[in-house]
């Protein structure tokens, strides 16, 4: 089946926010519930351990997503900052509260294609990568190999009929997480319960990123010239029945001694 950009509603400039904020806290309760991106930690620290970089620039950190239990998995040193084109507020308080000193949810808005130069360290983008089309996905990994940044995208959406047939069971993860995620209030009780329009939302864009999920060969062509002497890319897929975390990880390459 071809990659197909099927049109998923949190990205619509016109989509609520108080609907965009319940399914990225959705997501953000899912990852660290489901640990499905648990074994990015061990990737993302070897990336840290080679550039000797301490900060994470997370991109569509949504509500913070897989990255915020990751953290804890991290050495004390590392610290991220969370960025999004549509900055989820509470769940960027949420997270600075959590992790104090280590955590930081920019404001400001960032497009991931786009990032301010200020911004440095290993830029990380958990289940989101779909988000963009190829020309748009390939120019964020360009800008990370020109200014010298490593790049780490990690994805469990595919085209794949397990994976679909586990992302659409979502509702009932919805319907049973809900009162975890941070600034569950009544608005979202009312649209999660009694007139379920939050999980109706998340199961559609949870079957529209499928459809636009990279694969590896996909991701191949995506990468493909981007890498020079100085910089090299490592794509992977884990093993795994229902969810596997596709992974895409560039890198500057550091001379070797003598
Ligand atoms: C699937 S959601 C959240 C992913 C989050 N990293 C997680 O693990 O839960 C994708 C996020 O990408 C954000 N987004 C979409 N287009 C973007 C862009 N061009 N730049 C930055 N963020 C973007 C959306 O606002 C949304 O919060």
């Amino acid at each position: 089946m071809r990659r197909l950009h099927a049109p998923e509603i949190e990205d619509e400039p016109w989509c609520p926010r108080p609907l965009r904020d319940a399914c990225t806290a959705f997501l953000q309760v899912a990852a660290e519930r489901g640990r499905f991106l648990h074994q990015a930690a061990p990737v993302l620290q070897g990336v840290l351990e080679r550039s000797g970089e301490t900060k994470v620039v997370d991109l569509c950190s949504g509500g913070g997503g897989a990255l915020l239990s990751l953290l804890e998995r991290l050495p004390r040193e590392v610290s991220a900052t969370l960025t999004d084109l549509y900055p989820n507020e509470a769940a960027f308080r949420a997270a600075e509260l959590r992790a104090p000193g280590r955590v930081h949810g920019r404001r400001a808005s960032v497009d991931a294609t786009d990032v301010p130069d200020e911004l440095r360290g290993v830029r990380t983008i958990f289940n989101a990568l779909h988000h963009f089309r190829p020309e748009a996905a390939r120019r964020m990994v360009a800008d990370a190999v020109a200014k010298g940044q490593p790049f780490c995208a990690f994805e469990v959406v595919e085209r794949r009929p397990q994976t679909m047939l586990t992302i659409s069971m979502v509702p009932f993860a919805v319907w049973a997480s809900a009162p975890l995620q941070p600034g569950f209030d009544l608005f979202r009780f009312l649209l999660t319960y009694p007139v379920p329009v939050i999980p109706a939302l998340v199961w559609w864009d949870g079957m529209c990123s499928c459809l636009r999920g990279y694969s590896v060969p996909e991701l191949e062509e995506l990468v493909a010239g981007l890498a020079h002497e100085g910089y090299r890319f490592t794509i992977s897929q884990s093993r795994g029945v229902f969810l596997r975390v596709t992974s895409l990880v560039g890198e500057p390459v550091r001379p070797t001694a003598g």
